[in-house]
């Protein structure tokens, strides 16, 4: 008799989950299916994305998804918040991400992505004129990155090196030419903005020296909406075919 109160008791609270679970579901895609798609970015990450002259997020991800949007006829509105809480925004307060976010298994654990949009790589901003030239130079050096980045991801494995995560990689180049950190990683077209901005205190180094992999920039999307995560791989291959993606590449990333 227990045994059957136990069962039956289970299975209540297993149809409460699954309903609880459904619910979630519903509202996860409620705004991305009213017309509106609102896009999470960190724009504090040029040529990808910043703070244009109007005040408004700017920059090639944010053209991409407002061309993504036009095709599969969504309005796009941008939230600019920071890099960190960008995942486990996606499905309550945001619908999608673009950040120049690099597809990883850890983040693949809580959303999906869409198909790659760029191919992208971490490199070193290093003082002018320092002798860090390959991997083995980065040991034990105080390391600066973006927090929750694939360059504090890297950092962290680098032996004997101090890691300072800043919420905007500017602050990491900032600290750098404080002499606060050795050397910085980041992405590679973020590290040649930084460059040429602070063309006479540093030197960009390309990942290859240090034997850094390619990694691969998508959109983040809620977990198993594949409705919306077919529109957007249909809309980017459209953008592709049309000459439209080129020419944001053009505009944005080789000036
Ligand atoms: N590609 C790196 C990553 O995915 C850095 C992205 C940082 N993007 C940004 N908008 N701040 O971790």
């Amino acid at each position: 008799m227990k045994k059957k109160v136990f069962a039956t008791a289970l299975a209540a609270i297993v149809t409460v989950l699954a309903l609880v679970g459904c619910g979630n579901a519903a509202s996860d895609s409620s705004q991305a299916t009213n017309g509106t798609l609102i896009v999470g970015t960190n724009a504090a990450f040029p040529p990808f994305e910043y703070v244009g002259d109007d005040g408004k997020p700017d920059g090639f991800d944010i053209a991409l998804i407002k061309a993504i949007g036009e095709k599969i006829g969504m309005d796009v509105q941008v939230q600019d918040m920071e890099f960190d809480s960008l995942v486990s925004s996606i499905g309550g307060k945001i619908d999608v991400a673009i950040a120049g976010m690099t597809v990883t298994e850890e983040r693949k654990q809580t959303v999906d992505f869409s198909d790659s949009y760029y191919e992208a790589v971490q490199a070193v901003i290093v003082p002018k004129g320092a002798s860090i030239a390959t991997a083995d130079d980065l040991k034990n050096l105080k390391i600066g990155v973006q927090l929750g980045t694939t360059g504090e991801f890297i950092a962290d494995e680098i032996e004997g090196a101090s890691v300072s995560a800043y919420n905007k990689a500017v602050d990491a180049v900032n600290d750098l030419n404080n002499g606060r950190v050795d050397c910085v990683i980041v992405d590679k077209n973020p590290a040649e903005v930084f460059g040429t901005q602070f063309s006479d205190k540093v030197d960009v180094l390309p990942g290859t020296n240090f034997n850094f992999e390619p990694e691969h920039y998508a959109i983040a999307l809620p977990k198993g909406n594949t409705d919306l995560a077919g529109k957007i791989n249909n809309a980017l291959k459209e953008l592709k075919e049309d000459g439209t993606y080129d020419k944001l590449v053009s505009q944005y990333i080789e000036e």
